[in-house]
């Protein structure tokens, strides 16, 4: 009984370091990926800054205007596994050696990460259509 109990404990501490290592580096609390879209290319206002980020920071040059992947890898690939940390790491560090910028002293990028994410993963999901997109109120 006593070594049961003790089991259940330490379970409880494994699952919730867990949950905490979710939390990425640097300052503000993650928020949870969620993307609305409408007939494939109205979004809401916080993705459609994702996608002005990519473009603004033409990651298109290298992963195609599609996400499709060029000179680097499909992202629509990429992100049917890539987490939010890790996005996160790709992105503020780069893999300089490997031919991915850094892109971390960029002030968008500083505010959008998120926004982008989950930009991707909605293309990813085959629910954004690739190109232009507008926000859902947008008359
Ligand atoms: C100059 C070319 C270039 C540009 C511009 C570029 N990337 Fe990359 N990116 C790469 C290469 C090359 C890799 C593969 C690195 C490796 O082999 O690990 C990569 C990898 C990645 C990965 C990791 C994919 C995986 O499978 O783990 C992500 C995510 C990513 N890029 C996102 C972006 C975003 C977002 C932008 C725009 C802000 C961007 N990239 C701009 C070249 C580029």
């Amino acid at each position: 009984m006593k070594g049961g109990s003790l089991l259940l404990l330490s379970l409880t501490l494994v699952a919730s370091s867990a949950s905490f290592a979710q939390t990425p580096p640097g300052p503000g609390q993650m928020k949870p990926v969620a993307y609305k879209v409408v007939d494939g290319n109205k979004v809401d206002s916080d993705t459609l800054q994702g996608w002005k980020t990519w473009r603004a920071l033409a990651c298109e040059r290298c992963h195609g205007a599609k996400q499709e992947g060029m000179v680097g890898p499909s992202l629509i690939d990429a992100f049917k596994s890539l987490d939010k940390n890790e996005f996160h790491r790709t992105v503020f560090g780069g893999r300089v050696d490997k031919g991915m910028p850094d892109f971390s002293a960029s002030q968008m990028m500083q505010k959008n990460w998120e926004n982008l994410y989950a930009y991707l993963k909605g293309r990813s999901d085959g629910k954004i259509n690739p190109g232009d997109l507008q926000a859902i109120d947008a008359k």
